[in-house]
């Protein structure tokens, strides 16, 4: 059971002139999350009692077909190694994108069923989502995919899982929670490296501390990007940064600050980023005051800094296509080069008795994080799926040790340490 902690919660805030965050109005108010799972009521008593006894449907001891599920952006370089793992796994999706070459290609070449359509038509997106109870999303940018499918599967009636690590996008999901309990559907964004790993050492954290405060996250990561990732990082650059501050989302400049991380005794210089937990880990922990760092060259810091000045250059439309266009042109890490690559996640958490809560954990590449955690999340909703609708964090689905289970997981320091800070 997963415990209720508060919503997004006041307006998001803008640095003034003088450099004080000032707030501004969020742009999808988060609502409170209420408990996973909270106690079904008992229903009301309402038929007779029947006279015949009834007699036991052989259909019901009949085995179930396996529920119908789709992965959209399957011939994507993610969606590919979710259909990896997935099949790894035994579980046969619908292989969905929009382009239908490559879909069929891809379906074929596992004998899966292909279902090729853009997210443009309402009308067609849910008519194709017929019978389906899950979608995977990992078609992104998600700031332009996910309301479409989650509206369709809203429509339809079939749980939300995706990939994205974008704040508005949970923003916008989170905003959906009302919607999704009435529909019986889970809406689970943030399925892969952003965010399960740091979630999840969030809500580890967080089970030691006595009322959390203020959560510090930060995550090296090997290997290099695919191109997807290399496309969104642009959008982010045009967005500038995000940190939470008194539960609110506040505005601050690109690589804001700058600290170092040890690892095994080496210390790496690291700047916050807008990374997904900045909006999740406020959902899982209740902390208010949350930052997300991430490990880069001192160079490359100075260099983001430099670019302040051109994020809101990036925003402009023809700009922001040409950039991203360079962004993605980037072809993944290969096989050998994820398994020759991993990431480090450290998380601290001080607490409002002024203790400080740490741990660290090595997992594998980002992005076989994302295969094995995504699928995962999605085979658990389709073998145990809740009884109740509504929006999680993958935390409050699989639970805060679920990621140890990863085979090349560990958990750095098993006890968090504990200071006194008075
Ligand atoms: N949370 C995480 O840790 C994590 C990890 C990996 C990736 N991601 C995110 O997942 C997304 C995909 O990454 P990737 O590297 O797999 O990218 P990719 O190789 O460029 O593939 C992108 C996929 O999305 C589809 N797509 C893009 N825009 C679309 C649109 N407007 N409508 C329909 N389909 C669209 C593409 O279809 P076409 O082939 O037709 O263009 C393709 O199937 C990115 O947003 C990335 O940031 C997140």
């Amino acid at each position: 059971m997963t415990r209720k902690r508060g919503g997004g919660g006041g307006g998001r805030r803008r640095k003034d002139a003088a450099g004080d965050p000032q707030p501004v109005a969020d742009t999808a108010p988060a609502p409170t999350v209420a408990a996973a799972d909270p106690p079904t009521p008992e229903p009301a008593l309402a038929a007779p009692a029947p006279v015949d006894v009834p007699r036991p449907d052989p259909a019901a001891a009949a085995p179930q077909p396996a529920p119908t599920w789709m992965l959209y952006g399957a011939n994507g370089y993610t969606g590919r190694l979710v259909l990896a793992e997935a099949l790894r796994r035994g579980l046969r999706p619908i292989v969905a994108g929009r382009r239908a070459p490559e879909v069929e290609a891809l379906a074929a070449a596992h004998g899966l069923p292909a279902r090729s359509f853009d997210l443009s038509s309402p009308a067609t997106l849910r008519a194709t989502l017929d019978g389906v109870s899950l979608v995977l999303h990992c078609a992104g940018p998600f700031s332009a995919t996910c309301a479409p499918m989650l509206e369709a599967c809203l429509a339809a009636g079939a749980h939300y899982v995706d990939i994205t690590g974008e704040i508005d996008v949970f923003a916008h999901c989170h905003a959906q929670d009302a919607r999704a309990r009435e529909r019986g559907i889970t809406v689970l964004p943030g399925a892969g490296f952003d965010v399960v790993p740091t979630d999840s050492l969030a809500a580890l954290l967080a089970r030691e501390a006595a009322a959390p405060r203020e959560l510090v996250l930060a995550f090296e990561a090997g290997g290099g990007p695919s191109p997807g990732t290399a496309r969104t990082s642009v959008e982010g650059l045009a967005r500038g940064g995000r940190v939470r501050r008194g539960g609110a989302l506040v505005d601050v400049p690109l690589a804001w600050k700058e600290r170092a991380f040890a690892r095994d005794g080496v210390p790496r210089a690291a700047t916050t980023i807008p990374w997904g937990d900045v909006y999740t880990a406020h959902i899982t922990t209740g902390a208010p005051d949350i930052e997300v760092y991430m490990t880069l060259p001192p160079a490359t810091i100075a260099r983001l800094r430099r670019w302040r000045w051109l994020a809101p250059l990036a925003g402009f439309g023809p700009l922001r296509r040409w950039l991203a266009g360079r962004a993605g042109a980037v072809p993944g890490p290969s096989d050998e080069r994820r398994a020759s690559s991993g990431c480090h996640v450290w998380g601290e958490l001080r607490d409002a008795a002024g203790t400080l809560h740490r741990a660290e954990l090595d997992t594998p590449n980002g992005y076989d994080v994302t295969a094995w955690c995504a699928v995962g999340i999605v085979e658990r909703l389709l073998r145990e799926p809740p009884r109740e609708g509504g929006y999680r964090t993958p935390s409050q689905w699989m639970g805060a040790d679920w990621i140890l289970s990863m085979p090349g997981v560990r958990l750095v320091r098993a006890e968090p340490v504990r200071e006194e800070t008075g």
